[in-house]
């Protein structure tokens, strides 16, 4: 057996917190598990990865991440199997989302040792928080952030890793209304759209706020430079039903490459669905809703998993989509995902890594 380049020390927690958890009544985000795993980037190496009890990091308020935002996460869930195995979906998907995003700020690229096999250890670890209700899954959010102690604008020499685990339940209870915004922009090309960069988070809070005051769910992004084109959710990317074919807004370098929208994409041919990654004006699905060839929207992303889409406002046209049970795939779509994802449907694309 090789030695591990990264060994990996292991600090269980004194008493597990589970006990005093209901996991059929989660809010999203706020229960967090036993264990973490944290690591740490110093001298140009990978060192001291450890799983810890769950709790405060120390920092100190000069880290760079706090000021210049050099700060990436990602988003990944765990589910149980019938015989109550633990399953990670498409992990290597997330490895390498993480390191892309990194390398656009300017981050060391974290190895495959240090980000699997610590996930693993630390699903295996805190596997008897995986919630098996429909819907429901254990959340796990890698962070990677600056955390070299200097006010000097250069890429930090000095970085922390994380991943905290949570069990959620689905992230929209309902279809989301959304609205598309004309005052703000979430990302733009050569920009940061594409990465998982904490900062494009930020930047959609606003505008998020905004909307949720006028009773929407979420914005509908479009794009930077002639707001002409549909981009993404922010929490999710957008796919539509257009007659008998899905369309998604193809990755234009300021979207999210989404590991659920890329799923749908290889799912839906098995399905005998066409579909196609291209530009889409805004107004063409206002076209197709006024013609009456609309037939679904719905979003994909981790958190999110397929959240059907009620009513898009868009200026001064709502497009209120037809009732779930009307939708012609987004509701089979969830459905394949489901037992995909749980072990009780074949896994044809090798995206299951059993814990
Ligand atoms: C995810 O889907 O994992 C995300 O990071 C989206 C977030 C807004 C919850």
């Amino acid at each position: 057996m090789t030695a591990r380049t990264h060994p990996l020390a292991i600090e269980r927690a004194a008493q597990s917190k589970l006990a005093s958890i209901d996991l059929n009544n989660l809010q999203f985000g706020r229960t967090f598990t036993d264990h973490m795993l944290v690591a740490t980037y110093d001298e140009d190496r990978w060192q001291d990865v450890r799983i810890q009890p769950y709790g405060n990091l120390s920092i100190s308020p000069s880290i760079s991440a706090l000021h210049y935002g050099q700060a990436v996460f990602e988003g990944m869930k765990a589910y149980k199997n019938a015989a109550g195995q633990a399953l990670l979906f498409r992990p290597h998907a997330n490895h390498a989302r993480i390191n892309q995003s990194a390398a656009r700020l300017c981050m060391p690229p974290i190895p495959e040792e240090v980000f699997i096999d610590g996930l693993v250890e630390l699903v295996r670890l805190d596997s008897d928080w995986i919630p098996t209700q429909p819907g429901s899954a254990l959340y796990l959010r890698p962070i990677y952030f600056a955390s070299e102690e200097s006010v000097g604008l250069r890429p930090s020499a000095r970085y922390t890793f994380a991943v905290i685990a949570c069990p959620v339940a689905s992230y929209y209870a309902e279809p989301v209304k959304l609205t598309v915004t004309r005052d703000y922009v979430r990302a733009f090309a050569g920009g940061t759209g594409a990465a998982k960069a904490a900062g494009n988070y930020a930047a959609s809070l606003l505008a998020d706020r905004e909307a949720k005051a006028r009773g929407f769910d979420n914005v509908l992004w479009l794009d930077g430079k002639e707001q002409r084109y549909i981009e993404e959710c922010g929490t999710m990317n957008v796919f539509f039903t257009i007659g008998d074919r899905v369309v998604t807004p193809a990755l234009s370098g300021s979207i999210l490459p989404g590991i659920t929208r890329d799923s749908l994409l290889k799912l839906l041919p098995t399905m005998g669905v066409e579909v196609e990654e291209r530009a889409i004006e805004i107004d063409e699905i206002a076209d197709a809703y006024r013609a009456g060839t609309l037939r679904e929207a719905f979003g994909a992303g981790t958190a999110a998993t397929i959240a059907h889409i009620a009513s898009i406002q868009y200026d001064d046209l709502t497009i209120e989509l037809p009732p779930v049970a009307d939708r012609p795939y987004a509701p089979k779509l969830s459905e394949a995902m489901a037992e995909l994802k749980t072990g009780r449907r074949s896994d044809e694309f090798g995206w299951i890594v059993r814990v």
